[in-house]
């Protein structure tokens, strides 16, 4: 088996216990069901260091950074190795944990340039574990990671606690899918493909008042049908303010439906 076809789950929290890993593990498990070898890595274990932006720009030539760092050395062999790459990030503050976030500047700072990743499927995973909130903002750098670095990325898959169960199943099918992408890169055929395939993706995309009806939605799919009524009739409220275009009351709605589901999630 070569590495090339091996399917890489990384995990980046600082936590390898957590939810993160757990996603990223199903995820993992899918991939192996369809037949690929696996490898997971903890990040925590290999934290890397800021990017120093040093001058003259050599790193982007000899592609290696001009200062030691082992474990930028090591992931970045092991992610331009892969046949595929699944990255998982805990939303910390609506955006993605700060070892993923130094992990992405260096690999733009060295490779951006040579682009030695167009075309590797990859896929990412956020758990917003607390409020829920940054599900899909969470998201955005480790996309944008994907497509500055050309990847030919899956859609997303955003987590929060009230959608953990589904979203585990959900990792799991990526998973499988992403095996059967792993021995052949396709790179885009230019920018404009490249940035036309990102717009597609589900989620990217949502404003905040769209990121924050998704969220109360979640709630409301995690409860029993008996227990989801205000979610749903709230929501329902929420997008008739909307098409009638008060945006203010809209999100009122969408706030007061999501506090009526994480209180029925929570007793
Ligand atoms: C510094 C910090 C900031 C956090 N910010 C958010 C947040 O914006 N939204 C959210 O839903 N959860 C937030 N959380 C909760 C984590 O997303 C949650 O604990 C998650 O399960 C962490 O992943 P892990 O289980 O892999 O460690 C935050 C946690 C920490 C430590």
């Amino acid at each position: 088996m070569s590495e090339k076809d091996i399917v890489l789950g990384v995990v980046g929290s600082p936590n390898p216990d957590g939810r993160t890993n757990r996603l990223v593990k199903a995820a993992l498990e899918g991939a192996a069901m369809a037949g690929a070898a696996t490898e997971l890595i903890q990040m925590s274990e290999h934290v890397v260091e800021g990017c120093k932006d040093c001058l003259p720009w050599v790193c982007a030539e000899n592609q290696k950074c001009t200062y030691e760092d082992e474990a930028f050395e090591l992931l970045s062999t092991k992610v331009l190795n892969c046949g595929a790459l699944i990255l998982g990030t805990p939303v910390y503050w609506w955006d993605t944990s700060a070892m993923v976030k130094y992990f992405i500047l260096k690999m733009f700072r060295v490779f951006a340039r040579s682009a030695p990743l167009q075309g590797l499927p990859a896929f990412g995973i956020s758990i917003a574990g607390g409020t829920g909130n940054g599900l899909v903002s969470g998201l955005r750098p480790v996309y944008h990671f994907f497509q500055v670095m050309q990847m030919r990325a899956l859609e997303p898959l955003p987590a929060t606690r009230f959608n953990f169960g589904g979203a585990e199943k959900r990792a799991k099918e990526l998973g499988g899918r992403i095996a059967a992408m792993r021995h052949e890169r396709h790179p885009f055929t230019g920018l404009e493909e490249r940035l036309l395939w990102y717009d597609q993706l589900p989620y990217l995309g949502l404003s905040r008042a769209e990121e924050r009806r998704l969220l109360a939605a979640l709630t409301g799919l995690a409860l029993p049908e008996d227990r989801s009524g205000k979610v749903t009739s709230g929501l329902a409220r929420a997008d008739l303010l909307t098409a009638a275009g008060d945006r203010t009351g809209s999100m009122i709605e969408i706030t007061r439906s999501y506090e009526a589901g994480k209180k029925a999630f929570e007793g």
